[in-house]
């Protein structure tokens, strides 16, 4: 059985001997960030710098929720704008691969520029067990990188510290709650953000359409389940997909493209099932997204697929 107190006191004493000097932490606002810095500020304190880049491939408002909440945290903290800079390093790029290579080249690049200016020595990083097990290497196939690890160049600069690393998500989500953080039941968010839920090429104008498509089952869910309608799910979000379908607007002929919805239950992430949502929330769901993003979206579908076969994000 995993002893989240005992897993707290012994990596505090652990990152004490580890880090000896200023580190940097990437810091999303997410479970695995989140605890991983609030177990280094425990460590070291003002030695660490959380880091929260904005990539451009971020939900909805939550750039603005993260800075609030490394603020609440106490963190010496750091905000900065790259999303031109991820924007235009993934123009014309449709591999989902090569997609993540560069969102985490990059995410480092940014780093290492701010570790120099500061002259910090260490990166820290919540990467988690699923996250260095799918992403591959000498005895396993890489099922897709994760961009905090697949992503890594190969010559780094700063040292890595990843406290998380043989953690699983409940696991993580232990930690969390022990540690009394209020993102301890957030939903799972990949790293490299809304680019891997744009299926294809990115740009600005697919961010805005997948950020109101992703706004909205959230909203449509979270609302079902306080109505009692429905359990919450593992997680939950759209995905925006390349293709064009004809469709109907009162009499008039549209040509647009689909939004697939994907809601999963899961323990760890290393295999899921599809949600039962019920129709009457699919309806609500479907309607808001054809409604709101009437000149882009006219089909909405729902995802049926368990892991295995699929993964839960597409790319
Ligand atoms: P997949 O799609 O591999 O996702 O079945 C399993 C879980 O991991 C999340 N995910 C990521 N998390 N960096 C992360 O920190 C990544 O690059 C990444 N890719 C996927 C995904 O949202 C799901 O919860």
């Amino acid at each position: 059985m995993f002893n989240a107190e005992k897993f707290i006191k012994e990596t505090i004493e652990a990152l004490k001997k580890e880090i000896q000097g200023q580190a940097l932490i990437a810091f999303s606002g997410g479970v695995d960030s989140t605890v991983c810095a609030a177990l280094v500020n425990k460590a070291v304190g003002k030695n660490l710098v959380a880091v929260h880049v904005d990539t451009g491939f971020m939900r909805k408002n939550e750039s603005k929720n993260v800075k609030q909440m490394m603020g609440k945290m106490k963190l010496n903290y750091k905000f900065i704008d790259a999303s031109k800079d991820f924007y235009n390093a993934l123009k014309g790029v449709t591999d989902p691969e090569k997609k993540r290579k560069i969102i985490g080249e990059k995410f480092i690049r940014v780093f290492e520029k701010e570790a120099e200016k500061e002259k910090i020595e260490y990166l820290v990083q919540g990467t988690i067990a699923p996250d260095w097990i799918e992403s591959g290497g000498e005895l396993r196939d890489t099922i897709k990188s994760h961009h905090n690890v697949g992503g890594l160049p190969k010559h780094m600069k700063l040292k890595l510290v990843e406290p998380l690393r043989d953690l699983y998500k409940d696991e993580v989500r232990k930690v969390a709650r022990e540690l009394k953080l209020d993102v301890s039941e957030r939903q799972p968010f990949p790293g490299p953000g809304l680019a891997v839920r744009i299926i294809g090429e990115t740009s600005p104008e697919r961010v805005r359409i997948i950020q109101e498509a992703c706004f909205i089952v959230e909203e449509e869910i979270e609302k079902a389940v306080q109505q009692g309608l429905m359990e919450m799910p593992w997680q939950y979000f759209a995905v925006l997909l390349p293709v064009k379908t004809v469709g109907v607007h009162g009499d008039q002929r549209a040509y647009g493209h689909v939004i697939a919805v994907r809601a999963v239950e899961s323990i760890d992430a290393m295999t899921c099932a599809y949600s039962k949502i019920p129709h009457e929330v699919l309806d609500h769901i479907s309607t808001r997204i054809t409604n709101t993003l009437k000149d882009k979206i006219n089909r909405v579908v729902y995802d049926t697929t368990n892991k295995p076969p699929g993964t839960v994000e597409w790319e």
